[in-house]
């Protein structure tokens, strides 16, 4: 397949990023993630757009979704702009897929089922290398290299209050897009329970097939 369209979803914590960055690299496209756009873009002042908050910070520190029309505007431009992409942390909700729709076809629905208490062990374990953006996990996956590992943070909306929030917008929000993709019959299911290597390893193979 030249230049694939790849969706990928789970809940937050499910290795999206992890798989994403895999993806990139085997099938020569970009990496589309709102949640990094918005990350940095983050103090943007929306307050023009009718918004509850004036910035995405405000949403995102408390684990809620930024509105609709400011993470539309930022993945149509990047769509506009990539031959191929994968694409992740969007849709969200279901108004977020309609638009989806309209803006791309996509020739792959990846879907990364992972427990529960799993998810909540990633995310309050996760670090992040904020001189080259590398995910790393203190058990799973901690650096090898002390200056590096001296030198991670924690995301702020990874302690664990916020990731339960997180994690109930996800069911509330989330849960229904994927529900929509499997109703369409396009959902492509991944076991993200399993370690990294052998999830990459389906995930793969699963996009290879779809060729
Ligand atoms: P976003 O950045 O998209 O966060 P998320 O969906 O919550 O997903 P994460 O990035 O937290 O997890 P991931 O699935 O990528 O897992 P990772 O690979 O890092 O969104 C953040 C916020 O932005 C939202 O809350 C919202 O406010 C806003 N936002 C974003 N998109 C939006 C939208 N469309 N609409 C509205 N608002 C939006 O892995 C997690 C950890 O586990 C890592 O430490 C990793 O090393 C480890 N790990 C990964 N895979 C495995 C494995 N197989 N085994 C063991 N450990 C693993």
């Amino acid at each position: 397949m030249a230049q694939p369209h790849i969706l990928i979803l789970g809940a937050p914590g499910a290795g999206k990023g992890t798989q994403s960055a895999n993806i990139a690299e085997e099938f020569d496209v970009e990496h589309v993630t709102t949640g990094d756009a918005l990350r940095s873009n983050k103090e943007m002042d929306i307050s023009d757009m009718d918004t509850e908050y004036d910035t995405p910070a405000e949403y995102m520190d408390q684990g809620e979704l930024v509105p609709d029309e400011v993470v539309n505007a930022i993945v149509d431009e990047a769509l506009s702009q990539a031959d191929g992409y994968v694409l992740d942390g969007y849709p969200r909700n279901l108004e977020q897929a309609e638009e989806l729709s309209e803006m791309t076809d996509l020739d792959v629905v990846l879907y990364l089922d992972v427990d529960e208490e799993e998810l909540v062990h990633r995310l309050t374990g996760r670090r992040m290398d904020p001189e080259t953006g590398e995910i790393y996990h203190v058990e799973y996956n901690p650096p090898e290299d002390p200056e590096i590992e001296g030198r991670l943070e924690q995301r702020e909306d990874d302690t664990e209050e916020t990731v339960k929030e997180r994690l109930r917008v996800y069911r509330e929000n989330t849960e229904p897009v994927v529900e929509h993709y499997e109703e369409e019959g396009v959902l492509e299911r991944v076991d993200g329970n399993q370690a990294p290597d052998e999830v990459w390893a389906d995930v793969k193979a699963t996009i290879e097939d779809a060729a």
